[in-house]
């Protein structure tokens, strides 16, 4: 596909408001939305864009579902949980309609993205009104006015993969913002859905990008996070000398004070990006770095493309370049054939890297992935004794690991009111790890300077500094 046809063009984006205008000039369209969202932080960002089509419909913010007119579910596929909590929220909305006739349901997201979903949800779940795809997302409000006007179920889903720019976003936080900066993933691992559901890897044009940066700081952002299925493979197939090392300069030389990104594949992760971090004045000391497995079989059936060696390769080159860096993971256990010594070979990894923080789960087989149909599946029984020795590994060293921050100075950005105080406030430090501080409502969305005192039942404590 040509890049012309994957960036959604101004004439469309403009029919689209034509739409949202039409929606609100109904006289029975819903008053009040909700977003139920599942999953990672692309979709709570895309959960932002529904919601801020819906407010160009006319619509307001709803807090609780119950009180909603129209309530949309924007799902989750990658693993099977997630999936099955989300159609059980949607079939007791149906019974919520029972008591508000006027209720409107929709689903959007991976999931519907799915082969046969868009099916299964025109025959088995009738009480759903609107369901479209991730590749649909833009097209809102279109498919708002037909289901209203038309009175049917609208159901879309496309396979196209699209570039939207310009949408409306109604962000969830005044200090920190989501910036997608690519789309879809072309790796595959052997387990993952992600590119069957989220297309083709498409990166966003480095000036759009720049140019939302610039005006987020000037509305008085204070924390960016770059967004992507694989951000260090940002640039492939634009032209130019484009990179995400190259973009994340770019970036820092905007003065926006804080920048994130995730999520990095180990096979992309390359020095010029480690070079630009050490060297950048806004570019957090914090990485997210998928290993998945700690033994090389799996990765070579996980289709990871790296060693266990070149993974502690990048580590250590990471930790040379940016001393004390915040560094975090994710872990897969029971991927099929895995055998208790290879399960042994993660939690030897574990040991060895000593990670601020890891995401593990148990695998769930996807459908369409090719290590569903792989042989050796893991009982259940055993996946989930795997997974406790594993959390119970990475919490007993994450003590231990988090006290190099005692007697430092940090800077966090307040999230909020600390959860066990109404004196204190926290926020993330720069390497990424909550810190709590006294403070009150009034520091909300500020960076404030402190020194780390100690830690307490795993939270680091500080105190202000000048
Ligand atoms: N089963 C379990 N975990 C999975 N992930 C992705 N697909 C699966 C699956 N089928 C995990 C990976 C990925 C994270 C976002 O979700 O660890 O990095
Ligand atoms: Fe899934 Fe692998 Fe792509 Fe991540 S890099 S989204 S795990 S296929």
């Amino acid at each position: 596909m040509s890049r012309n046809e994957i960036i959604v063009s101004t004439e469309e984006m403009e029919r689209q408001q034509t739409f949202a205008e039409m929606v609100r000039a109904l006289p029975h369209r819903p008053k009040s939305y909700h977003v139920v969202t599942y999953g990672c932080q692309m979709n709570a960002h895309d959960s932002e864009k529904i919601a801020g089509m819906l407010e160009s419909m006319g619509m307001a913010s709803a807090p609780q579902r119950e009180e909603a007119d129209f309530v949309i579910f924007n799902t989750c596929c990658v693993r099977e949980n997630a999936e099955r909590r989300a159609l059980g929220n949607v079939t007791w909305l149906k019974e919520v309609r029972k008591q508000k006739p006027e209720l409107l349901i929709a689903v959007c997201g991976c999931m519907i993205q799915e082969p046969g979903m868009a099916d299964r949800i025109l025959k088995q779940y009738k009480f759903i009104d609107l369901a479209f795809g991730t590749a649909n997302l833009h097209k809102l409000p279109e498919m708002m006015y037909e289901l209203l006007n038309g009175g049917n179920r609208v159901v879309r889903v496309e396979e196209k993969d699209v570039i939207p720019e310009g949408l409306p976003v109604r962000r969830l936080r005044h200090d920190a913002a989501y910036v997608t900066i690519m789309y879809g993933c072309d790796n595959f691992c052997s387990y993952c859905i992600v590119p069957y559901v989220r297309g083709r890897e498409r990166s966003r044009d480095p000036e759009e990008i720049i140019r939302e940066a610039e005006g987020l700081l000037e509305s008085g952002v204070k924390e960016i996070m770059l967004l992507g299925q694989n951000v260090n493979s940002y640039g492939k197939g634009l032209p130019g000398d484009v990179s995400f090392a190259k973009l994340l300069k770019r970036l820092d030389d905007t003065g926006i004070p804080r920048i994130r990104f995730m999520t990095s594949h180990p096979k992309d992760l390359c020095d010029e990006l480690i070079d630009v971090m050490a060297s950048g004045k806004h570019i957090l000391p914090q990485f997210h770095l998928p290993v998945q497995s700690g033994n090389d079989e799996i990765l070579r059936l996980m289709n990871r493309h790296y060693t266990r060696g070149q993974y502690l390769d990048r580590v250590r080159k990471l930790r040379e370049a940016i001393p004390g860096i915040g560094l975090s993971t994710d872990i897969i256990v029971g991927f099929p054939g895995e055998t208790e010594a290879q399960f042994e070979d993660t939690m030897s990894l574990v040991d060895e890297v000593r990670y601020d923080s890891a995401f593990t789960f148990i695998y769930s087989a996807r459908t369409g992935t090719r290590a569903a149909e792989m042989p050796g599946r893991i009982p259940e029984e055993e996946a989930t004794e795997r997974i406790k020795r594993l959390i119970d590994l990475q919490e007993s060293l994450q003590q231990d690991t988090m006290k190099r921050f005692v007697g430092t100075e940090e800077e966090i950005l307040v999230e909020g009111l600390s959860r066990r105080s109404e004196q204190a406030v926290s926020g993330k430090g720069k390497h990424g790890i909550s810190i709590s501080v006294a403070g009150s409502e009034k520091d909300i969305g500020t960076i404030l300077k402190c020194r780390v005192t100690g830690l307490k039942n795993n939270t680091l404590m500080g105190v202000r500094e000048a």
